[in-house]
C-alpha cells in the first residue's frame, strides 16, 4: 500500500544503511536525485507484473517470480529463489441458487466477474480465477437466508436481542469491519450452516441512481467479488511452526481441522448486485440503522427468510509449489546486521494494488542502490530483498521462510520493513513497533509530498486526519507478522492511501492504478524515497 511509500522506504531503508565517505548524505542526496528518480521505471515493472493473473501457485506466478530474480540478478545482487511446498487452495466448482416467494421466479447466480466494453484484459480474463474463498470448506447447504451485517460478534449479540434465531440458516453479511476469515468463524459460532460474504455498496461504492464505478470511477462495478482466503492461522495449515520443505513431517487432515484455523461451514463471495438480489428476499424485522445500505438502497431486513438459497462449494486443497525471492547486498561494517526490505508477489487477479506497487517499489529501490553501488557507497548492514510468495492464502511464503530462518533472524535482523499495497491513493499511512516510530517521522520529513510539492510527506501527513499517528502490527495483515510475533523483529508497514473499493477484484488491474491510484506514478516513488531513508 506504499506510492510515496515507496520514497518513504527508500528514505528509511538508507537511514539504516548508510556508511562511508563521503558522508551518508551525499549519498541519502543522490538516492532522492531527480538523475536517479525514475517513474517511467517503476511503472515498467508493475505494467509487467501485471499483464496477467498470478495466484500463487500457478505457472504464471512462477513466471513473475522469474521476473524478479531476473531484474535483481540484472541489479548485479546475488538472488536466489527459496521454494516450498505448501497447501493451497484452487475451487472446483460453484453454484448458488436463491428461491423466492412467489410470483418471483427462483434465481441461478452466475458468479462471474463482467469485462468492459474496450478492457484492455479481455482476452485473459478466463485466467481469473473462478471467485471464492481459499480454504473454504466443500460442501452444499441450503436454508433460509438471514442477514447479519458485517457478522461481527456485537452483530449476533444485536439479532440475539431481535430474538432472532441463528441456528441452522445460512447468512449474508457484508465485507468491510473485519477479517473474512473472522466472518465464516463468528457465523459457525453463532450455529449458522453457511455462509455469503457480499460488497455493499456503502463500503465499497458504485452504487444507486447516475452513479459509477471502474473504468468510468475508482469505485467496485456491480458485479465486482472480493475474493480471498478464510484461513485465520498463519502459514502453511500441515506444518504449523516449521518449514514446509521436501519431505518433512505435515498434520493430517483431521489435524488441520482440530487446530482450529480453517473454517467448519461452506462460504461463498458475491458481488455487490447479487447482494442485493438476495437482500431483496428477506422480510422480517427492519434491521437496525447502522445496518442499512448507502443512499437509494432499499430497506434491509434480517429474516430468516422467506427467500432460500442453496450454496454449493467443491474446492481442492492441493500440496504446491511457492517460490519466495531472496536478494541480498552485503553489508561493509556490519555484514551480520540484516536490514530486511519485503513485499509479497501473489496476487488474487491482477494484482496492480496489491500486491504488486510495493513489488515495482522493491525492484525500483533495488536499482537505486546498484546505481549507488556504482558511485561507490556501501550499505553499512547487509540488506536482504523479500518477494514473498503465497501471503494472500495466509502470509505463506513469509512465515515458513521466518520459521526456517528463525535463529539468525532472531539474533540478527535490524528491522524488517513490509510494503503490500503500496499505493491505492494519496496520503502517507504508517504501522510500525514503538522503536521505529522516530525514524519514519524522520524519513517522512524528508521527502516531498507527491501530492503537494510546497512541502513534505511529514507535514501532509501531520495536517492530516490520521496524522502523524502511527498505527501498531498486532494482527495477522501482511508479512510482518512473522517477523513481529515469531521472532521478536522490529518492524514497519507504510503505503499511500489506505483501503481501496476494487480490493481482491479483477479490477484491481494496471489500468485502475493508472487512473485512480496513481496517474504519474510520482506516489510509488515518493514512498520508495521514505524506505530508503528509514
Ligand atoms: C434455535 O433453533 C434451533 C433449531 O431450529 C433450535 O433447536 C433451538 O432451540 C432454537 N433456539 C432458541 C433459543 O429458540
Ligand atoms: C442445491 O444445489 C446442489 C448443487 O447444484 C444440488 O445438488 C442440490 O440438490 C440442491 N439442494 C436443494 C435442497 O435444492
Ligand atoms: C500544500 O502545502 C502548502 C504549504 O504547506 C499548504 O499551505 C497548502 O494548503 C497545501 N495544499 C493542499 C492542497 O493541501
Ligand atoms: C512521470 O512524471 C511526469 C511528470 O513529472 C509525467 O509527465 C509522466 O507521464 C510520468 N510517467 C508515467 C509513466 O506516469
Amino acid at each position: 500500500m506504499l506510492k510515496a511509500a515507496t520514497t518513504t522506504f527508500i528514505a528509511i531503508v538508507t537511514s539504516f544503511l548508510f556508511f562511508s565517505s563521503p558522508p551518508k548524505s551525499f549519498y541519502h542526496s543522490l538516492f532522492i536525485s531527480d538523475s536517479l528518480a525514475d517513474n517511467a521505471s517503476i511503472s515498467q515493472h508493475l505494467y509487467i507484473l501485471t499483464r496477467r493473473p498470478h495466484v500463487a501457485g500457478t505457472q504464471a506466478n512462477a513466471e513473475a517470480a522469474a521476473y524478479v530474480l531476473s531484474i535483481l540478478t540484472s541489479y548485479n545482487i546475488g538472488s536466489h529463489i527459496a521454494s516450498y511446498d505448501v497447501l493451497l487452495s484452487y475451487p472446483v466448482s460453484r453454484s448458488l441458487t436463491l428461491t423466492r416467494p412467489p410470483p418471483n421466479p427462483p434465481i441461478t447466480f452466475d458468479l462471474r466477474q463482467e469485462i468492459y466494453d474496450g478492457d484492455p484484459y479481455a482476452d485473459v480474463a478466463d485466467e481469473v480465477m473462478p471467485t471464492f474463498h481459499a480454504y473454504a470448506k466443500s460442501g452444499t447447504v441450503s436454508g433460509p437466508v438471514l442477514y447479519v451485517n458485517y457478522g461481527r460478534v456485537e452483530d449476533y449479540m444485536t439479532l440475539k436481542e431481535m430474538g432472532v434465531n441463528v441456528t441452522n440458516n445460512v447468512v449474508l453479511a457484508r465485507y468491510g469491519q473485519i477479517y473474512r476469515g473472522d466472518i465464516v468463524s463468528n457465523a459457525y459460532e453463532a450455529g449458522a450452516t453457511g455462509v455469503i460474504i457480499y460488497t455493499d455498496r456503502k463500503d465499497y461504492g458504485g452504487g444507486g441512481g447516475d452513479a459509477k464505478w471502474f473504468p468510468d470511477d475508482k469505485w467496485m462495478p456491480p458485479s465486482g467479488v472480493q475474493v480471498g482466503s478464510v484461513f485465520t492461522g498463519p502459514g502453511d495449515p500441515t506444518t504449523p511452526g516449521w518449514p514446509s520443505r521436501g519431505a518433512c513431517e505435515r498434520l493430517s487432515d483431521k489435524e488441520v481441522v482440530k487446530g482450529g484455523d480453517v473454517p467448519l461451514i461452506p462460504s461463498l463471495p458475491v458481488s455487490a448486485a447479487d447482494g442485493e438480489a438476495i437482500l431483496g428476499s428477506i422480510a422480517g424485522q427492519i434491521a437496525n440503522d447502522d445496518w442499512q445500505g448507502g443512499k437509494d438502497a432499499p430497506v434491509y431486513r434480517v429474516g430468516p427468510g422467506p427467500g432460500i438459497v442453496n450454496l454449493s462449494y467443491t474446492g481442492k486443497e492441493v500440496i504446491s509449489t511457492i517460490q519466495n525471492v531472496i536478494g541480498v547486498i552485503e553489508g561493509a561494517e556490519e555484514p551480520d546486521r540484516f536490514v530486511i526490505l519485503g513485499n509479497h508477489r501473489d496476487a488474487w487477479t491482477f494484482g496492480a494494488v496489491d500486491p504488486n506497487s510495493g513489488t515495482a517499489a522493491l525492484l525500483e529501490i533495488a536499482q537505486r542502490l546498484q546505481k549507488l553501488q556504482k558511485k561507490g557507497w556501501k550499505p553499512r548492514r547487509t540488506i536482504v530483498f523479500c518477494n514473498w510468495d503465497a501471503e494472500e492464502y495466509g502470509l505463506v511464503g513469509s512465515t515458513e521462510w521466518v520459521e526456517e530462518n528463525r535463529e539468525i533472524l532472531a539474533s540478527r535482523a535490524v528491522a524488517y520493513l513490509n510494503v503490500d499495497c503500496a499505493v491505492t491513493g494519496a496520503g502517507f499511512h504508517a504501522s510500525a513497533t514503538p522503536q521505529l516510530d522516530e525514524l519514519i517521522k524522520q524519513a517522512t520529513q524528508q521527502v516531498q509530498d507527491p501530492d503537494n510539492s510546497s512541502q513534505t510527506i511529514f507535514d501532509s501527513w501531520a495536517a492530516s486526519s490520521n496524522g502523524p499517528m502511527i498505527g501498531r502490527l498486532g494482527g495477522g495483515g501482511s508479512d510482518y507478522a512473522s517477523f513481529v510475533q515469531h521472532v521478536g523483529v522490529p518492524a514497519a508497514d507504510m503505503s499511500f492511501g489506505k483501503g481501496y473499493p476494487v480490493y481482491h477484484s479483477m479490477y484491481d488491474d494496471f489500468i485502475w492504478m493508472k487512473k485512480f491510484g496513481d496517474p504519474m506514478f510520482h506516489r510509488h516513488v515518493a514512498g520508495l524515497f521514505s524506505y530508503y531513508f528509514i
